[in-house]
C-alpha cells in the first residue's frame, strides 16, 4: 500500500539547495532564475569583487522583471525582489559553499583544467548524492566529469543568455549519467520554469552546433563583402524572424566565447572544416580585445 505514495518518475533526492559556482552572466542568471522558483541558492565566486558584480547583474535583472509583473504596484515590486533575494546565499571560501549542497552547477572560466580542478576538490568535499552538472558550452562533459569517482551524478546544464529571459535549457546526458540524476535534473529545470531538451555530449549539443556556424557564415559573408552587416542583421530578423540578426547576437553572445567554440571544434576535428574555417575578422576583434557589448565594441559599437 506505501508504495502508492510514491511515483515511478520522482527521483530519489530531490533538489532543495543550490549551489553555482562563478557570478557572471551565466552564473548570476542561474542563481536569480533558482532563487526566483523558491531553491535555496548559494552563488560562490573567487572574490568578493565579482561576488558584487554577480548581485548587480541580479538586482537589475530582477527590477526589470518586477516591474513587468506587477506594473504599479511597488510594495508587490519590492516584495518579490525581497523574497528572491532571501533565497541567495554568497561565499568566496570554493569547498564551504557547497556544504549541504544537493546540486552544484558550475559556470566557471571555460578551462578545462579549471573545472576539472574545481570538480576534483568538490568530489572529496560535497555530499556523496549531490549532482555535478557543468554549464559548459564548448567542452565535452565527459572530459570535465572524468576527474570525479560520482559520473554517474555528472551531466550538462546548459542555459542561455539571457538566463532570465530565454526558456531552454538543454540537459546534456554522458554515457555514465543515472536514470535518477537524469530525472532530478528535468525536475529542477521545470522548477525553473524553463523547458529542457536532451542531448549526447557532442560538440556544442544542439543550440551552439546550428547557432554558431550561422554566426560564422554571416561573418564570412560580410567579410566577402556581399553585404553590409546592418543590411545581414536586417535581412535576418524581418526574413527570417530573428529576434537579433547575426551580428548584432554575436556581440551579445561575446566574441571571445563564440571564438573560443570554433577554436575548441577545429581542434577537436569532428565537425566538417568548412563550418569551422576561422574569420580573420572575429579573430583580429578578439585580437583587439574588441569582445562586443560587455567590451563595448565589437561588429558595432555600444
Ligand atoms: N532579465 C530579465 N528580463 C530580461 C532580461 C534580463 N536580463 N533581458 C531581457 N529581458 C526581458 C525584457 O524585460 C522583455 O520582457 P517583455 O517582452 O515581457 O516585456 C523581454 O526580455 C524583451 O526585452 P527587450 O524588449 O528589452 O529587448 P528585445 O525585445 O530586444 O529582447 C532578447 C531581448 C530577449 C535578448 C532578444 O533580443 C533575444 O531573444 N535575442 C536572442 C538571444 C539569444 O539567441 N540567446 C542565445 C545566445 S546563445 C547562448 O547563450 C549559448 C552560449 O553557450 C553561447
Amino acid at each position: 500500500l506505501l508504495s502508492h505514495n510514491f511515483s515511478t518518475t520522482t527521483p530519489n533526492n530531490s533538489i532543495q539547495n543550490i549551489t553555482v559556482y562563478g557570478s557572471g552572466l551565466m552564473g548570476a542568471g542561474i542563481v536569480q532564475v533558482a532563487a526566483q522558483n523558491g531553491f535555496k541558492v548559494t552563488m560562490v565566486d573567487i572574490e568578493q569583487k565579482f561576488i558584487d558584480r554577480g548581485k548587480e547583474i541580479i538586482n537589475a535583472s530582477l527590477k526589470r522583471i518586477a516591474k513587468k509583473q506587477h506594473k504599479d504596484d511597488e510594495n508587490a515590486q519590492k516584495s518579490f525582489i525581497e523574497s528572491t533575494l532571501s533565497n541567495i546565499k554568497t561565499n568566496t571560501d570554493s569547498l564551504k559553499g557547497a556544504e549541504n549542497s544537493d546540486l552544484i552547477i558550475e559556470a566557471i572560466v571555460e578551462n578545462l583544467q579549471t573545472k576539472q580542478n574545481l570538480f576534483k576538490k568538490l568530489d572529496e568535499s560535497a555530499n556523496s548524492n549531490a549532482i555535478f552538472a557543468s554549464n559548459t558550452s564548448s567542452l565535452p562533459i565527459s572530459e570535465i566529469s572524468k576527474v570525479t569517482k560520482r559520473q554517474d551524478k555528472f551531466a550538462g546544464l546548459h542555459f542561455f543568455n539571457p538566463v532570465p529571459q530565454m526558456k531552454l535549457v538543454e540537459i546534456i546526458k554522458i554515457n555514465q549519467t543515472s536514470e535518477d540524476t537524469y530525472q532530478s535534473l528535468i525536475e529542477v529545470t521545470k522548477k525553473m520554469q524553463k523547458t529542457p531538451v536532451t542531448c549526447k555530449d557532442t560538440p556544442g549539443f544542439i543550440v551552439n552546433r546550428l547557432l554558431v556556424p550561422y554566426l560564422l557564415e554571416a561573418m564570412r559573408l560580410a567579410e566577402r563583402g556581399d553585404a553590409s552587416i546592418e543590411d545581414v542583421d536586417t535581412a535576418m530578423k524581418l526574413g527570417a524572424g530573428m529576434p537579433m540578426g547575426p551580428f548584432e547576437l554575436s556581440d551579445f553572445v561575446g566574441l571571445d566565447t563564440l571564438k573560443s567554440i570554433v577554436d575548441g571544434w577545429r581542434k577537436d576535428g569532428k565537425i566538417d572544416a568548412g563550418l569551422v574555417a576561422s574569420v580573420k575578422k572575429l579573430d583580429n576583434l578578439v585580437k583587439d580585445g574588441k569582445l562586443g557589448r560587455k567590451s563595448g565594441e565589437g561588429f558595432y559599437t555600444y
